[in-house]
């Protein structure tokens, strides 16, 4: 029987999104000169304009690419991508995981795309993606946050294609590098690597992408919050800080710190090997744990942000599927009683498994704390 551990995580943060607020983070160190005055103030426009520099100053976008804020997170910034620019062309939308789904069920069933290639895989694989051809919109997700199956590299994407390139980006960018010139909308939110407040997504666009929405207006109608073009030229305005509508300033400056952080232990490369090392905590102890398996099987589609991991061997293989989606569940709230693991359950439509996300706000100490936990919470159900 394994003794129950002594040592706790320090922050013991390890969902997948919102995630874990950088280390050192206080609500007292956020600015609130902005608050309470109007978004198109002189200062509300500028923190917005401050928060679209610093990412983009953090990210290395190209300067001839458009970073804006939009409504509705991720998800609000990616549909705007897909309600304005699809349609144009052939499409084909590849997914490996539940937020990549929906991004089908959207071209499928919203946009009724009338030429559209579908590739889709199980959790932990990655579908063939060179079987799309390079005349096609593409809509994929970088990092399949509820599998832990990242894309191994972009070379599946020509440099030059007709199509454009559609990335949900969101649990990926400040923890893997961007191939910006192969990509033409990118999307991400602010709770996700960074750990910031959620509200807005970003919109990142390439002048292809740029050149689509000025060329052309798609047959179905467009949500006032997806409207990017002031007649028939892209709205510039909405990428220097005038938001379509408004936006919440207090998140803003929540972004506006850590991005500032992430920059104070410098940039990007840090974030990415803070995630990186963090990671390896993880994929090498799921390596040395007999009962434990990576949902990823390829090594190059692990990714260093959610970690996924499934449960194998006799005892859990002898189990009911009702008592195998069970164990996850009950480690994960043996060690949330304990204050030792929150939110570090699987997602509610992936196999039953334990996510652990390793992005770079948090602290390598606290994996290494975690982990004995769940080898006791584990045999403790065990031995029950
Ligand atoms: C890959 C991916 N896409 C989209 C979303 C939806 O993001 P949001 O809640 O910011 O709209 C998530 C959220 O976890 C995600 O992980």
């Amino acid at each position: 029987m394994t003794d129950m551990p002594t040592l706790k995580p320090e922050r013991p943060f390890f969902s997948s999104g919102p995630t874990a607020k950088f280390p050192g983070w206080s609500a007292s160190n956020l600015k609130t000169e902005a608050l309470g005055r109007s978004h198109r103030s002189a200062v509300g426009k500028a923190r917005l304009k401050y928060a679209i520099d610093l990412s983009r100053e953090l990210l290395g976008v190209p300067d001839d690419y458009l970073v804006g804020i939009m409504p509705g997170s991720d998800t609000g910034a990616l549909e705007c991508a897909m309600w304005t620019m699809l349609g144009a062309r052939p499409a084909t939308v590849a997914a490996w995981e539940s937020f990549g789904n929906v991004w089908i069920q959207d071209a499928v069933k919203q946009l009724k795309l009338p030429d559209l290639q579908v590739l889709d895989a199980d959790y932990g694989e990655i579908p063939d993606l060179t079987q799309i051809p390079q005349g096609n919109d593409v809509v994929f997700t970088w990092n399949g946050t509820t599998s832990g199956a990242k894309i191994a590299n972009t070379d599946w994407l020509e440099q030059g294609r007709e199509g454009l390139a559609v990335n949900d980006a969101t649990s990926a960018v400040f923890a893997q590098e961007m191939d910006w010139a192969k990509l033409d909308a990118t999307t991400y939110s602010w709770q996700k690597v960074m750990g910031s407040e959620a509200q807005h997504g970003m919109l990142v666009l390439s002048p292809k992408a740029v050149k689509r929405i000025e060329s052309y207006d798609p047959a179905w109608p467009l949500p006032k919050l997806f409207r990017l073009k002031k007649g028939d030229k892209l709205n510039r305005a909405i990428f220097e800080g005038a938001t379509i509508n408004t936006p919440s300033l207090l998140a803003t400056e929540d972004y506006i710190l850590a991005l500032e952080w992430a920059k104070s232990i410098g940039g990007r490369k840090a974030m990415f090997e803070r995630a990186d090392a963090n990671a390896k905590i993880v994929t090498d102890w799921i390596e040395a744990t007999p009962w434990m398996r990576n949902m990823v099987a390829d090594p190059a589609q692990r990714t260093n942000t959610g970690v996924c991991m499934v449960f194998q061997g006799d005892w859990y293989e002898s189990l009911s599927a009702e008592d195998q989606v069970g164990v996850p569940k009950k480690i994960a709230a043996m060690l949330d009683e304990h204050d030792v693991g929150y939110d570090f359950n699987g997602y509610r439509d992936a196999p039953p498994s334990l996510r652990i996300w390793c992005g770079g706000t948090v602290e390598q100490e606290d994996l290494k704390r975690l982990l004995p936990w769940i080898e006791w919470a584990y045999e403790s159900l065990r031995n029950q």
